[in-house]
């Protein structure tokens, strides 16, 4: 209970204490000589138990209301609570009207339940505990970053740029062009977007204080009803200077992996204990203490002996479908798997070019784990201007990226960095099975609500 003061000694805890507490009514059970409110304020999982004389009790006390009460705390006789409030009087701030409020008292809703209520779902102990847990884990990937000396850059939400070339961009229009469509003048002169990636902002930052992160909202207009994909997402990016090796980059996302998990279990061990027994009881949290590594030619191998048929059959060049995904961490021994060296021709613009062939590839590295499939994605960047500049011409993309070039001409490091996705690193440790339900107001393909 955050507005509990904690008493100066633990040994205090045995004094009455005086307390005003506020918080929301997770239950009332009213006896003859007594009456017990259980009441959250959303800083735990646990509620704090009133103890009442029942001529306390009023009509508007329920289930959902708001109240403030005031008390003696007091060290309680039982064992599953440290302390309880005798409350001398009970304020009810905001009545609820228990027959229209969706969430029942004490009933476990399923997830699909509550995400009809994103208004009122924070309400719900999973939500509740899966929001602490996201809130902690925000601050241990700032922390991670922040103590190894890396600078946080606010990439812009607003860009020009296709980073990925995916073509899954969210065009920005004002409320003044949509309605004159005829008259097609940009409210920034070029057709801007929601960024799909900091990723080449933070290559500019890179190129000045060598190591960088970002983690903020990006979007993509993927069509999908997948279980795994929003159209709104938070992304970690990092990026690093003077590194030429792949290898660089994966040990950073097994250690951001490490550090984050650690935190969130060492700070909200209850709330991540209500995930692994309700709602995921299979889910072991695996703090990476195994990985394993293949290339994409050997994953293309491994996949075309399996003894199973795919809906899309494996061929090299061709992109990994997540069935693909899942049987390779299975041959793996789930495990979370790092596949290295993708195709040139699969991949965006900006990775360095291997110069194999003739299965020509590019130094790009995805990590799959179980259950959820990719949770990262990075690559070493080309550094090297012809081969920049080559690759955008035939792109068709040279005039636009001239600036991109520029930081080739201009005192160009081998240098390369990776996204993780914030929400699917949740669904991993957490083995919650629907994206949907690790963030607070989930946006997808027809739906928008709120
Ligand atoms: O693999 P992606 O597309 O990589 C990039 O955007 C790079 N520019 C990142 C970088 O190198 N700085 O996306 C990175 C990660 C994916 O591995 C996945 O975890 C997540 O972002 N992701 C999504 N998460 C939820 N919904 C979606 N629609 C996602 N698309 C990607
Ligand atoms: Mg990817």
């Amino acid at each position: 209970f955050l507005s509990l003061p904690c008493p100066p000694d633990p040994c205090c805890f045995a004094l009455l204490w005086w307390q005003n507490a506020g918080g929301w009514v997770r239950s009332v059970r009213s006896q003859k000589e007594v009456l017990f409110l259980h009441i959250n304020d959303g800083s735990s999982l646990e509620n704090l138990q009133v103890v009442a004389d029942p001529s306390l009790e009023k009509r508007d006390l329920t289930f959902g209301s708001a109240v403030e009460v005031q008390g003696k705390l007091v060290k309680s006789p039982h064992k599953m609570q440290n302390m309880e409030l005798q409350a001398e009087t009970i304020h009810v701030v905001g009545p609820c009207d228990i027959w229209s409020f969706p969430l029942k008292m004490k009933e476990r809703h399923p997830l699909e339940y509550v995400r009809q209520f994103p208004h009122l779902r924070c309400r719900n102990n999973t939500l509740g505990s899966l929001l602490r847990i996201r809130s902690e884990a925000t601050a241990g990937i700032h922390s991670f970053f922040q103590d190894n000396g890396y600078v946080h850059i606010h990439t812009p939400i607003i860009t020009s740029n296709d980073c990925e070339g995916a073509g899954e961009l969210f065009q920005i229009e004002t409320s003044s062009e949509a309605k004159e469509s005829a008259e097609k003048t940009h409210f920034f002169n070029v057709p801007a977007f929601l960024t799909v990636s900091g990723q080449l902002h933070l290559e500019v930052m890179a190129g000045a204080f060598t190591h960088v992160f970002t983690f903020g909202p990006t979007f993509r207009a993927e069509n999908s009803q997948s279980r795994r994909h929003l159209a709104e997402f938070y992304m970690v990016e990092a990026e690093l200077s003077f590194t030429e090796s792949l290898q660089d980059i994966m040990q950073v996302m097994e250690d951001l992996f490490k550090t984050v998990t650690s935190t969130v279990l060492s700070k909200c061990p209850r709330d991540v204990e209500l995930f692994h027994k309700y709602i995921a009881p299979a889910q072991k949290v695996i703090l990476f203490s195994s990985s394993c590594r293949i290339s994409y030619s050997e994953a293309v191998e491994i996949l075309k002996q399996a003894p199973q048929t795919f809906v899309f059959k494996p061929e090299w060049g061709c992109d990994l479908q997540t069935e693909h995904e899942k049987y390779l961490v299975k041959h793996c021994g789930e495990v979370p798997v790092f596949v290295v060296n993708y195709p040139y021709d699969l991949k965006p613009f900006y990775m360095r070019d291997n110069e194999d062939g003739p299965q020509h590839t590019v130094a790009a590295v995805d990590l799959l784990v179980p259950g959820v499939g990719e949770l990262c994605g990075g690559s070493l960047r080309e550094e090297r201007l012809p081969f920049l500049e080559s690759r955008l011409r035939r792109l068709g993309l040279i005039d636009a990226y001239q600036w991109y070039l520029d930081l080739r001409k201009f005192g160009s490091v081998p240098h390369g960095g990776f996204g993780m996705g914030f929400e699917r690193y949740l669904q991993y440790i957490l083995g919650v099975d629907n994206i949907k339900d690790v963030i607070p107001f989930p946006r997808f393909s027809h739906s928008c609500l709120l």
